[in-house]
């Protein structure tokens, strides 16, 4: 029985979550995965800042990078660009497995870490990364491989989603319904990047790439947030039918003025009629909606944010890179072929 050591970067909303249920779990995840799993630390800024739940005191760090040179997988949910590409390329390149919920790294450096994982055969796993706790990127990824995706309607931002249904069904303000969504854990360490938009942009980036086999940058991806909205319009799109969703929106289509076709990938509020599945995500529930050639619609739906929800995202992507480890094999390589042009459609007249 061979004995994985797992060191945890980030010890906040989600690494505190992954840390506890690690320790309670430990021994079911080490049989589903054949290996045991060991977490030999968690990398923090503050070592006697409080954490819920705790995280026992002999595990804390400030030495990310001794941490990172023991393990065999490293967990990256300290958040941002640096230092976690860094380490990340450090955890890859001593032959670690990595694990990652930063939408924010992958959606800008996603192809130099996957580069870099395929050159030494590492794995690099993100399912948490988009929608929480939803499944999303495997099938995505894999069970729908042998389909053509069309058309992806996403509500990707618990945070916004949250806010919004505030506004619509109590009247609360934008600001207020935010605070609540902040001391609940769904919010962003700087909440700017939900509210306008950008956390669901960097999710449309990666849904867009993985939906259509492609490299979409981040930078062509169209993106306008909810704080231009006001509860006004909350109420009178309810009156007309309709509720307001900060969408995102990932399609296959042919430029109007160009005659160009290619795929386009966007974020802005969106009239959704009442009837629509969407309009019944509630709080900070996620749901992405998509359309394949074949399969017609499928709906993947659930928490999309939250410590405890995400961390059961991460622990599967634990359990799989532990599995990697018993079977041994080859990475699986990112299959992206950058020849489809990504197209500006920055309307946000359509009413899905
Ligand atoms: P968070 O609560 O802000 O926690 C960040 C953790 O990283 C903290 O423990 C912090 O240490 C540590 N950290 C930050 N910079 C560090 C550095 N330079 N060196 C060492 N440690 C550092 O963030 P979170 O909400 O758990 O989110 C983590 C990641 O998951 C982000 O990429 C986020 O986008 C993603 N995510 C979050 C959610 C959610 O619902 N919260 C859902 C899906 C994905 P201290 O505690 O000492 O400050
Ligand atoms: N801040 C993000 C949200 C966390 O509200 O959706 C989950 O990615």
């Amino acid at each position: 029985y061979r004995n994985l050591r797992i060191a945890l970067l980030g010890g906040g909303s989600v690494g505190a979550q992954v840390a506890a249920q690690l320790q309670q779990h430990g021994d079911e995840l080490a049989q589903r995965s054949g290996a045991g799993l060991e977490l030999i630390g968690v990398a923090v800024r503050d070592v006697t800042a409080a954490r819920t739940p705790e995280i026992p005191q002999h595990l804390l760090t400030t030495d990310a990078e001794s941490l990172i040179l023991s393990a065999d997988i490293v967990i990256e949910l300290m958040g941002g660009i640096e230092p976690a590409r860094t380490y990340i390329l450090q955890a890859i390149n001593s032959g670690a497995d990595v694990i990652t919920a930063n939408k924010a790294l992958l959606a800008t450096h996603g192809p130099e870490l996957f580069d870099a994982a395929e050159q030494v055969g590492a794995q690099l796993y993100y399912e948490a990364a988009v929608g929480g706790a939803i499944p999303i990127i495997r099938p995505l990824r894999d069970s729908l491989a042998g389909d053509r995706v069309e058309r992806i309607l996403g509500i990707v931002n618990g945070t916004t989603n949250f806010i919004l249904d505030r506004m619509d069904t109590t009247g609360e303000s934008l600001e207020d319904a935010l605070a609540t969504a902040t001391a609940l854990g769904y919010a962003e360490a700087d909440p700017t990047a939900d509210v306008e938009g950008h956390d669901a942009a960097q999710k449309a980036a990666i849904l867009a790439s993985l939906a259509f086999h492609t490299t979409v940058p981040l930078a062509d991806v169209y993106c306008e947030g909810i704080t231009k909205i006001t509860r006004a319009q909350v109420e009178s799109a309810r009156k007309g039918g309709y509720v307001i969703k900060l969408l995102a929106v990932c399609e296959r289509l042919v430029d109007p003025i160009t005659g160009v076709a290619g795929v386009s990938a966007r974020v802005h509020p969106a009239l959704v009629p009442l009837a629509h599945p969407l309009a019944a995500v509630h709080g900070a529930n996620n749901a992405v909606f998509l359309t394949a050639e074949a399969a017609g619609n499928l709906m993947f739906y659930g928490a999309g944010a939250g410590g405890r929800e995400t961390a059961s995202a991460v622990l599967g992507d634990v359990v799989s890179a532990a599995r990697r480890h018993v079977i041994g094999g080859p990475g699986v390589a990112e299959s992206t072929h950058a020849d489809l042009p990504v197209l500006s459609i920055s309307s946000v007249t359509t009413r899905y």
